[in-house]
């Protein structure tokens, strides 16, 4: 199982301020937006990963993360040219898939909750591709599962008029290799994008699509509108001053994955030192015996 994070786009909802900036590099409170997305991947145990995005943002990614050694992974960079739709990632990355299955999450995307972690540890074990649903106030915004009587997903449709429940499918996809294949022979939609709608509703009419239903006691945001990533923020903030959990911690997800050595930890700690990130990475190492 291999890693994908999208992190291009436009980010036109949140000019002027991506004017300058990818939307993906903004803090959440005190990290860069693409750490929640990847502690996501890092905690599902998957070490190989790619990070997709424009070609005048890669390089921000690439010097905030470099290679992933320090943290005991691998990851890779690939340039998306245009925001051509979500589904092309999967084009974009069938030379580092080689043949594996993958995991897909979006950069803006932020997900907490013992929900999510089963959820993503028996999607990952599956065959067939599997994605994530959340109850959502405002479902015309997003693609939404249309549910038989028996609770069985039945449709997918991007952005109803009248939604068919209060289902939003979520940033964070399942695919076996095949997707691949599905993306290429894909048409661009009337906005002209490739549709990650189109790909799951492909495996849902194949038989081969598991939907996971989050509930309200997991967390998902999607930070792409000003009043959202305030929202996020607070929200992080809030767990780590009630709880002391900080939900974006790389260092955090790749120890506890096993990629990450308690010495590594403390040698980020350091790097971070007179941050309240590295302040929590001494906590780690401190209650580690280091
Ligand atoms: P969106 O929020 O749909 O698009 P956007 O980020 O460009 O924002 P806006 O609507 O404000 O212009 O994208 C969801 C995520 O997917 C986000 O992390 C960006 C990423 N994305 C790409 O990387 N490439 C694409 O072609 C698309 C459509 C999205």
């Amino acid at each position: 199982m291999k890693g994908i994070v999208l992190a291009g786009g436009k980010g036109s909802r949140l000019y002027p301020i991506t004017m300058g900036v990818s939307k993906q590099l903004l803090p959440v409170y005190d990290c860069p937006m693409i750490y929640y997305p990847l502690s996501v991947l890092l905690r599902a145990g998957i070490s190989e990963i790619l990070i997709i995005s424009s070609p005048e943002h890669l390089s921000g990614f690439q010097n905030l993360l470099e290679d992933g050694a320090e943290f005991g992974v691998s990851f890779s960079y690939a340039e998306q040219l245009a925001p051509k739709g979500i589904a092309e990632s999967l084009i974009i990355a069938e030379p580092f898939l080689n043949g594996d299955a993958c995991t897909l999450i979006l950069g803006d995307n932020l997900f907490y909750g013992d929900g999510v972690e089963k959820g993503l540890q028996k999607a990952i074990k599956s065959e067939g591709a599997s994605i994530f649903s959340y109850p959502v106030k405002d479902p015309q915004r997003y693609g939404v599962i249309g549910y038989d009587k028996h609770g069985n997903p039945i449709s997918i449709i991007e952005k109803p008029q009248k939604p068919a429940s209060n289902r939003a499918v979520t940033g964070l996809y399942v695919y076996p290799n095949t997707a691949v294949e599905v993306a290429k022979g894909l048409k661009p939609s009337a906005r002209g994008e490739i549709e990650i709608t189109d790909i799951n509703q492909y495996f849902l009419e194949s038989g081969d699509l598991s939907v996971i239903d989050l509930s309200k006691s997991d967390s998902w945001f999607d930070t792409g509108t000003i009043d959202s990533l305030y929202e996020a923020t607070d929200y992080v903030r809030a767990l780590e001053s009630r709880i002391g959990v900080k939900v974006g911690c790389i260092e955090e997800a790749a120890f506890l994955s096993d990629f990450m050595s308690i010495d590594q930890v403390a040698a980020r700690a350091e790097k971070l030192s007179n941050t309240s990130y590295g302040d929590y990475l001494n906590q780690i190492v401190q209650s580690h015996g280091g």
